[in-house]
């Protein structure tokens, strides 16, 4: 696909077939092929991951391998590149379960303030990074991130799960390596797991993809099908998603505590956002007074359903304290979906008591 075209052409022609054939790439379902074409066997490679491969990191600018979730693409970058005794760097706020998995390696976990100021990533191997961050949506700075860790001989990979490889491209702004979780914008429809790597570098990227098929945790071509189907529609998800989360912005700006969407011109976030990342999203962050007030919120809402994801279709809200986030009570993540939004709006207002 040229590069050129803007990126709503680009998803809608991800998946395109030679005339004869079905619009999108229809999901293969083999384990063994005759020998002699490109593919043998099912577990190293095949049709349908192909295609999703090839149209992420079409966008991504490198290569892209496959996994079954955000965490197994996660753990197999992080088994490949650190070795026992190597040095992780990772931002003070980030996927819980991205920490609690480093935290069991036999390595050492060095946290840096996820806004800066950073320190010198001397001796570290790898610097993760999760921008904008999960769940307190603050912005590393990606382009300075990578001039610092590959001063001290570090790599930089980002998970860029909330950004989507439509809203950012951290390889064309320094980094190595981005991992994330498809399961949320990507695929879009709350109804499939799915992760992905994409890795600047060309034997780094063999290594990754050496380890999915020694490791033998493949996505199945259904599941790999559905991720590509919604890849599709992701422009027109991601541009109803952030007007719909600017309104909820204004709607409780002023209104209550800890609100946070960098796309808004007054979050601190904003600026580094804005140079950094190409569009905004649908996922932003508040506060309410304690857990009975997230509860209220949520039985009084006839659009948010409760929710530990994001980025899908739907509205939903999720209050990370209950899954061990060190973030008050009442923090919640908010998800805008695709409904219309005076519909969104009318009816946040009404299950917080604001009108
Ligand atoms: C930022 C981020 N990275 C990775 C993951 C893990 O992805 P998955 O649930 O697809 O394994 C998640 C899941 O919530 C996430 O939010």
């Amino acid at each position: 696909m040229t590069p050129e075209l803007g990126d709503g052409t680009r998803v809608v022609h991800s998946s395109q077939g030679a005339p004869g054939d079905p619009f999108g790439a229809q999901p293969v379902f083999a384990s063994a092929y005759h020998l002699g074409g490109q593919d043998y066997y099912g577990r190293a490679g095949n049709p349908t991951w192909r295609a999703l491969e090839n149209a992420l990191g079409s966008l991504e600018g490198g290569e892209c391998v496959v996994f079954p979730s955000g965490m197994a693409a996660i753990s197999t970058l992080l088994r490949t590149v650190l070795s026992t005794g190597d040095t992780l760097a990772v931002p003070s706020d980030g996927y819980f379960l991205t920490r609690k998995f480093v935290s069991e390696m036999d390595v050492n976990v060095l946290e840096v303030p996820t806004a800066g100021p950073y320190p010198s990533f001397e001796g570290v191997r790898l610097v993760l990074l999760e921008t904008p961050s999960n769940p307190g949506l603050d912005v590393c700075d990606i382009a300075e991130l990578a001039v610092r860790a590959h001063a001290a001989g570090a790599l930089l990979a980002v998970d860029n799960t909330t950004a989507t490889p439509l809203g950012q491209r951290p390889l064309e702004l320094g980094a190595d390596i981005v991992v994330a979780s498809d399961t949320k914008a990507v695929a879009g429809h709350s109804d499939v797991l799915f992760g992905h790597v994409t890795l600047a570098d060309a034997e780094l990227a063999a290594r990754v993809r050496d380890a999915r098929t020694l490791n033998g945790a493949i996505p199945g071509p259904f599941e790999t099908w559905l991720a590509l189907r919604g890849l599709g529609t992701l422009d027109l998800r991601l541009a109803r998603q952030a007007e719909n989360a600017a309104a909820v912005h204004a709607l409780l700006k002023g209104r209550v505590a800890g609100l946070r969407w960098p796309g808004a011109p007054d979050d601190p976030a904003y600026l580094v956002a804005a140079q950094q990342m190409r569009r905004f999203n649908g996922v932003l962050t508040f506060e309410l007074r304690d857990v009975a007030s997230v509860e209220q919120f949520l039985a009084r809402s006839k659009l948010v359903s409760a929710a530990t994801s994001f980025g899908g279709l739907h509205s939903t809200a999720d209050r990370r304290a209950q899954f061990g986030d060190p973030v008050p009570e009442g923090l919640v993540r908010f998800s805008a979906g695709c409904e219309d939004t005076r519909d969104l709006v009318a009816d946040v207002s009404h299950a917080l008591g604001l009108n």
